[in-house]
């Protein structure tokens, strides 16, 4: 109506202006759009030029959605779709670049350490959940304080103090068979392994920091913590937790996740403050075991403030409360099937062939690695690099720890300083994505089987069985450079003895109803978590020596009828 009219007033013929005004309303629009596509695409760093980028990242949740439950997965897809393997992706507002091959995985960790010494940190897991107790050393971005707590956790989980530990394996891998033994009935009982292992990994992280273990499987506190811990690992996730990506979602009335983060926070507190009270009461009873806490607690030379104390002990409870079951289970899942029991055997074998019986294989565990067939299972193995700030030497354990990356994209990095890349600069300040379980099973470097778990990829001679001697990252599951995990030397001693005592003990079969999924993806039932959490299944435990396995339960109670008792 109204153009009709200025057109009869100026003279001017109809159809020009209308193409001149809807000219102007599609240029504004297409403005208008450009800047709303501008704005939903915008990211903490620009995109980096000279590193490629996954196309149809979309506005606001850019590559999120494309990426699913199972990143690691979806990368190393990407990697072999546009054979790049480093590129760049958009998590919301977040840019990262992702790393994939086993190379480039070793570059940049090892190659550029000092510049991906840092850690991201995230709206829900810093700002919410560990706003009381502190971040865990794998949390925490690069600072005095982060130094400091690594420091101290070196101490603790260095090879001097190891020595120290052995009543604990002794006891721990003692109660494991112990209950193994009575709830399998002689190999009648189809039993689920996990539980036990999980027992395993936490009393000892447990009794490192408070100097307290539980006994049974089913304690409560133990259920509390495997829950509250597994639950906080999910809200760490991007893929479960969109709002640290997209912060729009922060404002949503009643969030489910920022209700869910504060809850397990205050679980979480209260077993920690529960911990620290018994420690607290034993001090004073003059019962206390030696451990992180008491020796604070006790003012013995530390500059750590209480804060950082419970980040220590939160550090090293949920460094190894799932990661050494998660191998653990896995691995004996990996051993139970046809093939893997021919492993069983030649590892027992081995295991005889150095020891005159297997009371003697029993106590030696504790002690040292040196059966080479168990060691290809899990190994303690120096590489060249040697941290400054952390143990005392790089270490891996092979194939359980390569085959089942149960870390499948690592703990998150951040550039400290700008990283140059074959000509192109990736800013202070990006997030860096290490994909270990695509590393961990590159064709071209480990083979055309590097999707089968076969330990003797580790061996030179299998008659008699004899390690390849190897030097540097051996694979990708423990990190690598100044940010690797503090915890390999233990968690390698962990996963021996155990495994010897296992294998010595048991030949280990599996239920024809409910057989392990052995697939190197699959087999993890949360691929979103943080770390891997097995899918269930039953394993047959025959004893192999009943006689010989009591002996070796006596000697090994005998040995640790004082340690950690209240
Ligand atoms: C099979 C067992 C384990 C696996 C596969 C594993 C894996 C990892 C990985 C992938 C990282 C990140 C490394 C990086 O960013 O380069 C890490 C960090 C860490 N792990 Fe472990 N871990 C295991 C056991 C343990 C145990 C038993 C403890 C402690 C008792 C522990 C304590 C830590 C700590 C404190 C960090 C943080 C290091 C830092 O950020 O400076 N881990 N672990």
């Amino acid at each position: 109506m109204t153009l009709h009219y200025q057109a009869k007033e100026l003279n001017l013929p109809l159809g020009r202006i209308q193409d001149a005004d809807i000219k102007i309303w599609m240029a504004i629009i297409g403005m208008l759009l450009y800047a709303v596509y501008v704005l939903t695409t915008l990211t903490d760093k620009p995109k980096i030029k000279g590193i490629y980028e996954i196309p149809n990242g979309r506005p606001i949740v850019g590559h999120l959605l494309q990426l699913g439950e199972d990143h690691a997965t979806v990368c190393e897809g990407w990697w072999r779709k546009y054979k790049r393997s480093v590129f760049q992706i958009r998590l919301g507002n977040t840019r990262a670049v992702v790393v994939n091959s086993f190379d480039d995985c070793t570059r940049m960790l090892i190659g550029h350490q000092s510049a991906v010494i840092d850690r991201p940190t995230l709206y829900t897991f810093h700002g919410i959940i560990s706003s009381t107790q502190g971040f865990t050393i794998g949390s925490s971005p690069w600072d005095n304080s982060c130094k400091n707590k690594r420091k101290a956790a070196g101490q603790t989980l260095g090879r001097p103090a190891l020595k120290t530990y052995h009543p604990m394996f002794d006891l721990e891998s003692r109660t494991i068979i112990r209950d193994l033994v009575r709830d399998s009935n002689g190999g009648e009982t189809y039993l689920e392994i996990r539980p036990y292992l999980q027992r395993y990994g936490l009393n000892t992280t447990l009794t490192l920091c408070y100097g307290i273990r539980m006994d049974s499987v089913w304690d409560d506190m133990l259920r509390e913590v495997l829950e509250v811990g597994s639950a906080i690992s999910l809200l760490r996730s991007a893929s479960e937790n969109y709002q640290d990506y997209i912060p729009l979602l922060r404002y949503m009335p009643n969030n489910e996740k920022t209700q869910r983060g504060r809850s397990l926070r205050d679980r979480r507190d209260k077993y920690l403050n529960e911990l620290l009270d018994r420690v607290r009461d034993m001090i004073e009873k003059g019962t206390d075991k030696p451990c992180v806490s008491a020796a604070i607690l006790k003012d013995e030379e530390t500059k750590l403030s209480g804060v950082e104390v419970s980040s220590i002990c939160l550090s090293l409870v949920s460094g190894g409360f799932e990661t050494i079951p998660g191998t653990l289970t896995s691995c004996i899942g990996s051993l139970s099937t046809p093939e893997g029991q021919a492993f069983q055997e030649r590892a027992f074998e081995d295991i005889k062939r150095h020891y005159p019986n297997v009371e003697d294989a029993w106590a030696r565990s504790l002690e040292v690695e040196d059966v080479p067939y168990v060691n290809a299972i899990v190994k303690v193995e120096h590489a060249a690099w040697a941290g400054p700030f952390g143990t005392d030497a790089d270490t891996v354990a092979q194939e359980a720890a390569r085959y089942y990356t149960v870390s499948a994209m690592s703990l998150p990095r951040k550039a400290y300083t700008d990283i140059e890349w074959d000509g192109a600069i990736i800013p202070k300040g990006t997030m860096i994505l290490i994909n270990a379980q695509a590393a961990n099973h590159e064709v071209e470097h480990f083979g055309p089987d590097a999707g089968t778990f076969n330990p003797e990829r580790w061996l030179q001679s299998l008659s008699p069985p004899e390690e390849i001697p190897s030097s540097g990252l051996q694979h990708h599951s423990f990190g690598g450079g100044a940010r690797a995990c503090s915890g390999q030397l233990i968690a390698s001693r962990l996963l021996y003895t155990a495994l010897v005592r296992l294998i010595c003990s048991f030949k280990i079969v599996p239920s024809e109803t409910e057989p392990p999924n052995t697939d190197y993806v699959d087999y993890n039932q949360f691929k979103s978590a943080l770390v891997a959490i097995p899918r269930g299944f039953k394993v047959k435990l025959i004893p192999r020596d009943v006689d010989s396995t009591a002996r070796c339960m006596k000697q090994a109670e005998a040995r640790t009828r004082d340690a950690y008792v209240e």
